[in-house]
């Protein structure tokens, strides 16, 4: 049972709560999470050096080059750009040069209305939440930025978010920008984990924000530990960490594309685990369940997000598993997922689209597909769901008609 589940149970509670209340697991578990910046960033200092030395300019009144940050997820782009802006401001404050920083999340703020009105309001001017066009907010934009006689810096954060849901228009607007200011100067930092969104890009487009690039390569193990060391050192107690612990939280995050939010993650739910469970230390069997959670978490934000076809196959995977116990070949997936389809009033993608989404589904350890021998009938690929129906129902809980396929 989940330590949370109690069903009425009060003196659960109350123990629950003397558990944590007792355990001296973290001093500030805060410390470990996703949006704190450190202080200390072991591994990056050449993107730090090399990102200081592009914006430096700015100290100066001359405009630093737009710069293209890339790398894959959790590998400190957000965090080394947030950590070297707030040290170039604090300079500037002390030099008396101007400097005003708009960060924009584009997942956040995923139109170019959003985007634009977003960044007056960080560089001091209020727009209307809606209701103007969006070459009026950029008019404005043009004309707050001129008369603040800044250097402005605009950092579109996971700015594939913003491309693909509404094209490159105003990164086009905003990376062209400076040929309007007579009095400041706008540079664009653009950061992603997705590559493959610059084929999106004009190339005019691509090449103006790409005027400095700088990538961020994964994480190893070994460097993954460093991290995690120094972050546990304020966070948790001295002495509760198991010996074992930060090295098997790092090479399971290592393992995981070198990512170390996933890092951090495991080593905070296990110390979570630990206290719930009023334990005073924290071992390796924590960071396991810890990564059992983890997964699941991630599993349920995936197939939350994904595409409607994306799902209705999710389902047909999940039916066939009902039915058979153990998945299907490929033409069977399809079969039951075309089906589905005309249930969900929706016109079926074709076989071919449908097996490119399971090799993707089977990337992302939502399914897995393995190529077996049919004797002389040659071969055939056999498709499995690998999430459970409980994770299945969390991730599809927003649409009742698919949970409503879905057994108990
Ligand atoms: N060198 C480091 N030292 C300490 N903490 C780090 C380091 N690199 C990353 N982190 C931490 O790991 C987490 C993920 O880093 P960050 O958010 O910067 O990744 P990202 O590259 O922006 O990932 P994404 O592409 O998913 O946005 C954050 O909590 C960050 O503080
Ligand atoms: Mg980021």
């Amino acid at each position: 049972m989940h330590p949370l589940e109690i069903g009425g149970m009060g003196s659960s509670l109350d123990d629950l709560f003397k558990r944590v209340l007792s355990a001296k697991i973290f001093v500030n578990r805060d410390l470990l999470r996703p949006d704190y910046i450190p202080e200390d960033l072991p591994h990056r200092e050449t993107q730090i050096k090399r990102l200081g030395a592009i914006l430096a300019p700015a100290l100066i009144g001359s405009r630093p080059s737009n710069i293209f940050i890339y790398g894959v997820p959790g590998t400190g782009k957000t965090a080394v750009t947030q950590y070297v802006l707030k040290k170039l401001d604090t300079e500037g404050k002390n030099n008396g040069a101007s400097l005003k920083i708009a960060f924009i999340n584009c997942k956040h703020d995923n139109t170019d209305y959003r985007v634009l009105a977003d960044v007056c309001e960080q560089v001091g001017e209020r727009v209307p939440f809606t209701g103007l066009a969006v070459s009026e907010v950029y008019k404005r934009f043009v004309k707050l930025a001129d008369d603040s006689k800044s250097s402005i810096f605009v950092v579109l954060d996971e700015v594939d978010s913003l491309v693909k849901k509404a094209g490159d228009e105003v990164l086009y607007k905003l990376t062209g920008v400076n040929k309007q200011l007579s009095r400041a100067r706008v540079s664009i930092i653009g950061i992603t984990n997705d590559l493959k969104f610059t084929e999106y890009l004009d190339p005019r487009v691509r090449s103006r924000l790409g005027e400095e690039e700088l990538v961020f390569p994964p994480y190893n193990a070994s460097e993954l530990e460093d991290i995690l060391r120094k972050r546990s050192v304020a966070s948790f107690y001295k002495g509760v960490l198991g010996a074992e612990v930060i090295k098997l939280c790092s090479a399971l995050a290592a393992k995981e594309h070198g990512d170390a939010r996933r890092a951090l993650d495991l080593l905070r739910v296990a110390g979570e685990l630990a206290e719930r469970n009023g334990e005073l230390k924290v071992t390796e069997d924590h960071v396991r369940r810890a990564q059992k959670e983890v997964e699941k978490d991630r599993v349920v934000e995936v197939v939350k997000t994904m595409p409607l076809h994306s799902r209705l196959l999710i389902l047909s995977l999940h039916l066939l598993e009902k039915q058979s116990g153990n998945g299907g070949t490929t033409g069977e997936v399809y079969e039951v997922y075309t089906g589905v389809s005309k249930n969900f009033s929706v016109e079926a993608l074709t076989q071919r689209r449908i097996s490119d989404l399971i090799n993707e589904l089977d990337m992302l350890g939502i399914a897995n597909a393995r190529v077996v021998s049919k004797g002389r009938y040659g071969r055939t690929k056999l498709v499995r769901l690998s999430i459970s129906d409980r994770n299945l129902r969390d991730a599809l809980q927003e649409d009742s008609r698919m949970t409503s396929y879905i057994g108990k």
